[in-house]
Order: structure tokens, then sequence, then C-alpha cells
């Protein structure tokens, strides 16, 4: 039964054609792993980990989240990528072998994918528009004398302006930088404004780059998370360095894992760990459904899993040291609290990060780091989504879509779709679901 279900390639009473291509395997062990690393391990680790821990009790937030590691995340973990490799079908159709009742589960969640992939690509477009910013003789976000600055423009000081990023009074330069340069937020939701060209050029820049990391499938998926998903521990592990080195560099790393025990009394502490397993791991969503029926029949995806989950809970753990030494640093600098600068989501990454470099020297340096680790960890998420998306739609039509370049073409015409869509994000309104995104 086991070894017939792991040869067929279409389903039952289906004909194979000829010209129709067999199913693909990894090249390598190395490929699943890194692709499955590429997927889980985005920008949630930087950007929404260590803010957790900060705010639900440092070190005692690792008690429910280890708890929720352990009966939850590993053992789903270990269960999904399992489920795809003994069954060698995509998200959708590996139910069909199994329990063709729970098809539609399948299907559910791929759209959640598709949303996904619309939206989450735009805050890589925004961080683009950072990098590309920070190529210049001094950054946009440190001074208040261009064209986009208000009259109440301030460079953040805490002193000044009691720690308000923005006060009836005063706005502080990298506020306005993101709001007034970036977003160009319109007055409001029934204002849609128009479509930002450079964030639009940005975002299709971002597609196009996705495209062509997927579009020969695990091929082309497999070989480019070689450099998507090893280079940004590069950028971390340099962050981290010049993070610790910083004076307050301790205070920072003090509020971020110094255990408080009664936080653990409150119900949301253990809400905030449930769901950061269950977001960080990508569980049920069909991506590790669809990345295992990549595997061979007989791979050992028990260790694997489990390796990969120590790797994405690792680096949640690395990055919040990176993220919060420097956070120190700048609370010291300006001698304001840590909780005046400690942020999550894309404040974090879009308003607070970016003035803290510009108290280092050389900040177009830091900055950069900064904003390719960013843009790296995301599009593997971004692009191992697609992959994810293509394997459970080519899984179900077979024929159809296993033809010389069939492939390439639906993927041309569903980036093209979403670009097309993402349009909307890159409006001047800003799109809340975007930025409360905790992917
Ligand atoms: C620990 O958490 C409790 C409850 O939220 C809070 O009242 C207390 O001030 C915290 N202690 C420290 C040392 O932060």
């Amino acid at each position: 039964m086991a070894d017939s279900l792991h040869r067929q390639e279409a389903l039952p009473g289906q004909d194979i054609p000829l010209r129709v291509k067999q199913r693909d395997q990894w090249a390598n062990k190395m490929e699943f792993i890194l692709t499955v690393a590429g997927a889980i391990i985005g920008l949630g680790n930087v950007w929404r980990f260590p803010y957790l821990c900060y705010k639900n009790g440092g070190g005692a937030f690792f008690i429910p989240y280890i708890l929720f590691l352990v009966t939850c995340g590993i053992p789903l973990f270990i269960l999904e990528t399992a489920f795809g490799q003994y069954t060698s079908q995509g998200g959708i159709t590996c139910w069909r072998k199994l329990c063709p009742l729970f098809e539609g589960m399948g299907y559910a969640s791929q759209v959640i994918i598709l949303y996904g992939s619309i939206t989450y690509i735009v805050i890589l477009a925004w961080a683009f528009l950072y990098l590309f910013s920070s190529f210049t003789v001094n950054l946009p976000w440190a001074s208040c004398n261009n064209s986009w600055n208000t009259d109440t423009c301030v460079l953040f000081d805490g002193k000044n302006n009691s720690g308000n990023w923005t006060s009836p009074l005063s706005t502080s330069s990298v506020v306005e930088f993101w709001q007034r340069r970036v977003l160009q937020l319109s007055s409001g939701m029934e204002d849609l404004g128009s479509i930002q060209w450079d964030l639009a050029l940005c975002l299709l820049l971002v597609w196009v780059i996705c495209y062509f990391c997927v579009w020969k499938g695990v091929k082309s998926t497999g070989k480019a998370v070689y450099f998507t998903v090893t280079f940004p521990y590069v950028m971390l592990v340099v962050l981290l360095i010049r993070g610790v080195t910083l004076p307050g560099a301790m205070d920072g790393i003090y509020y971020y894992i110094y255990p408080n025990v009664t936080r653990l009394a409150d119900p949301q502490v253990w809400m905030d760990a449930g769901t950061q397993i269950f977001y960080s791991y990508a569980i049920s969503l069909g991506f590790l459904t669809s990345l295992g029926s990549y595997n061979k029949y007989n791979n050992n995806c028990y260790k694997d899993s489990f390796y990969l989950c120590l790797l994405n809970s690792g680096t949640s753990f690395m990055s919040g040291f990176a993220i919060f030494s420097i956070l120190g640093y700048m609370a010291k600098d300006q001698n304001v609290d840590i909780s005046v600068v400690a942020e999550s989501g894309p404040g974090l990454v879009f308003i607070v990060y970016p003035q803290a470099v510009t108290l280092l020297p050389f900040p177009q340096f830091w900055s950069v780091c900064f904003f390719t680790m960013i843009i790296l960890l995301g599009v593997d998420s971004q692009f191992v989504g697609l992959e994810t998306l293509m394997t459970s739609v080519t899984d179900v039509f077979p024929i159809l879509l296993r033809k010389p370049y069939r492939r390439e073409a639906l993927l041309l015409v569903f980036c093209t779709v979403c670009f097309l869509l993402g349009l909307f994000m890159v409006t001047q309104v800003l799109i809340d679901s975007v930025t409360t995104l905790r992917i």
C-alpha cells in the first residue's frame, strides 16, 4: 500500500501521457532543509519575537513558549512534513490520499497563502526603498531639510520631546520620512490618493526576483535558498557584534531576558506564546506538506524537522540580542526609558532601527546591512510561499501543468495578477492589514 502510494504519480484512474514530466525531487537533503528554513524564518523572528519577550516577562516568556513548542509546534511540524513525504502530493491533493473529505481545508490554506503573498511582499518593497535611500551621503531620515519635511520636524531627541515620536508640537525626522516620504499618507481610508511609482517599481522588482527564484520549481527554489537563507545570518552576526559592543547594550539585553515570573499570571502572555509558535512555524498552511512532498520516501524527516525547529527558535532568540542591544544603546544615548524605543512590527523596522543607526558612525553601512538582512529574511518566505502554491495547484492538474513551460506560464500569470492587485497597497492610503501582519 505504502509503496504503491509513493510510486503513483497521477491520481487513480488517470493515465500519464508520455510528455508529462515525473514529479521532481530535491537534489539533496540540504536543499530541503534550507528551503523550509527560508520559509519559516522570516520577519517575525526579528520584529515580533524579541518584542514579545520584552513585553511578556523576558526570560519567563520562554516557559509558555517552550511548552507550546514541545506540545504543539514540533509535533505538528513533524506531522505535516511526514504527511507530504508519505503522499508525495502538495497541500491540496495530499488529502485525497488520506481523507478526501478534508480536501477543502487544502484549498482554504492555499487561499490564505494567496492573500499573504499579495500583502507580505509590500513590506519588502518598503524595505527596498529604505535600502536604496541608504546609498546617500546623508541618510534622508537623519535630517529635517528635505522636501517632505514639515516646519515641526525635529531630529529625534528624547530630552526635547519627552520621548514622543510624534507630538502636537513636533514630529521626528524618521517618522516624517516614513509617513510623508515612503507612505505619503493620505487623509484617511476614503482617500486612496495616487499610486507611488517608486514603491510600485520596488514592488515590481521583488516580484521579478520571486518569479525567477521559483520558475523552475524545486530545481530553482532549491538553488536560490543557498544564498537567501545563509546570507542573513552573516548580516545578523555583524549587527549582533556591533550591537553588543555599544554602551548601554547590557541594559537593553537586561530588559529582553530578565525574567519576571509574575507576568505568567496574565493569560495574554500564554496567547502570545501560542500564536507566535503557530505563526512562526507556518503550521497548517500547507507549506510543510508541499515542501516535504519532494523528499525521498524514506528520508528521515523526524530528525530534519527537529533541527529546523531548533534553528527557527534559535534565530529568534539570537536576533533578540541584536535588536535589544541597539535599543539599549539608543535609550542610553537619548536618556530615555527603554519602553520609549521598544517597538514591534513595522514600527521597529522602519522607524526605530533606522533612527538607531543614525547614532552610529558610518550609518549608511549599518543601514545597508540591516535592510539587506530584512529583505533576504522576507523574500524567501515570500517565494517559498509561491512555490507551495504552485506545487499544490500543479498537483491538482498534473496532466495539464506538467507539460513543458505550462508551469512557468501559469506562474507568470499569477505573479502579474498579484502584482496588479498589490498596486492598491502602494497607494497613499495605509492598509492596516499590511502593518499588522505577524508572519
Ligand atoms: C513584573 O510584572 C508585574 C506584573 O505585570 C509588574 O507589576 C512588576 O512591576 C514587574 N516587575 C519587574 C521587576 O519588572
